[in-house]
């Protein structure tokens, strides 16, 4: 990984004393300040042209996206595509509110720029976020905003509360993400499986009609090869339109914060390797016929356009934001694009997979 140059932000000021208090206090602060902004954004029309592509039928002005879990309820997605997001994940929602995990569920592991959580899909539900999503789509219809949508940990049927999830997130998604792979619902990753996931892609499909968004499926990094084959043919029979790789890891890659046995899912710096590595085998699973979402670790513009020369179409991040803070959003974007034009590509389609 590259090393960063030193972070002059206002927010290497403030983070200190963010870090002083509990995570999940800092982090319910922070979607409660943004939310109480006016909606106030304007869709940027700013971004290099070169970083435009069109991703499973969809315009993204910009590949850099806000990976799920740090806005959960939507309360404030119009901010985070004002930090400069191309665009942004809201969720995993499930059908029904429920609480999550007994806290504490989210440690800070600063030493190794990281984070464990063992959150445990805690939203306030579907309904509670269908107005807001509704009346930012009227507002703002070509602003990306993809629903994440999961089941609940006490559901009798889960593959039914996937198919819920679709039709009644589908209108007010850009795109929907099928997460079949938090780590914190027991059992939830299970649905990866060869069997259960044919089942959950079919109730899926059996669902989708015109007015369905491209449906996207969310990847664990903890994968073998044959595991990577099966969901790959399935994703491809299934006509699933893009696979997000990966979410947090299970692994523990040798950390050294005080926080690293708490069990959970491991995010940041310390999954880069580990979500590349499950990119590059996608990508030579699906041969270039999945747009691909690299997610996991990238914290600075070099590692975001590796991931692309990887073969990502797209890139997500979530723990770099808590480490850098917003900056970090315009200066990835603008580094991707420099790097594009340093290597003669017009447009970031031309980069994808050429490293695989
Ligand atoms: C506190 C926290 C909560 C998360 N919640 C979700 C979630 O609800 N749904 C989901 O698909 N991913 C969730 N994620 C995973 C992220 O979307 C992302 O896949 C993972 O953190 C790896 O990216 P990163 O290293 O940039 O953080 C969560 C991650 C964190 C740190």
């Amino acid at each position: 990984m590259a090393v960063s140059a030193p972070d002059m932000s206002l927010y290497s000021f403030v983070r200190p004393l963010l870090f002083a208090l509990d995570a999940e206090t800092v982090h319910n602060w922070t979607i409660r300040l943004l939310a109480s902004k006016n909606a106030d954004y304007i869709p940027p029309d700013d971004f290099d042209d070169a970083l435009a592509s069109e991703v499973a039928g969809l315009r993204f002005p910009s590949p850099v996206g806000l990976a799920a879990g740090l806005d959960k309820n939507a309360r404030a997605p119009w901010q985070f595509l004002g930090m400069g997001f191309g665009f942004v994940e809201v969720g995993t929602l499930t059908p029904l509110p429920q609480p999550g995990n007994p806290k504490p569920r989210l440690f800070r592991l600063a030493q190794d720029e990281a984070i464990i959580n063992r959150m445990g899909f805690n939203n306030a539900g579907q309904t509670a976020a269908l107005d807001r999503l509704a009346r930012l789509r009227r507002a703002y219809p070509k602003a990306i905003v993809g629903v994440n949508i999961g089941a609940n940990k006490d559901s009798a049927d889960r593959i039914a509360d996937y198919a819920q999830g679709v039709a009644r997130m589908g209108p007010a998604a850009a795109y929907l993400t099928v997460n079949v792979s938090s780590p914190n619902t027991p059992g939830l990753r299970g649905l990866q499986d060869g069997a259960a996931l044919a089942e959950l892609l079919d109730a899926v499909n059996a669902v989708r009609n015109a007015k369905t968004p491209p449906i996207f499926l969310k990847v664990a990094p903890d994968l073998e090869p044959e595991e990577v084959e099966t969901i790959t043919a399935l994703v491809i029979e299934k006509k699933i339109d893009a696979l997000i790789v990966a979410n947090t890891t299970l692994s523990r890659p040798s950390l050294i914060s005080r926080h690293a046995n708490e069990s959970g899912g491991l995010s940041g710096a310390p999954l880069n390797d580990l979500a590349m590595q499950r990119l590059k085998d996608f990508r030579m699973a699906t041969k270039g016929k999945i747009p691909l979402v690299a997610v996991g670790g990238i914290d600075n513009a070099d590692e975001a356009y590796a991931r692309i020369r990887a073969g990502a179409s797209l890139i997500q991040l979530y723990s770099a934001l808590i480490y850098h803070g917003p900056s970090l959003v315009g200066l990835i974007t603008q580094g991707l694009a420099a790097r594009l034009h340093a290597d003669g590509f017009a447009h970031i389609k031309e980069a994808v997979g050429v490293d695989v």
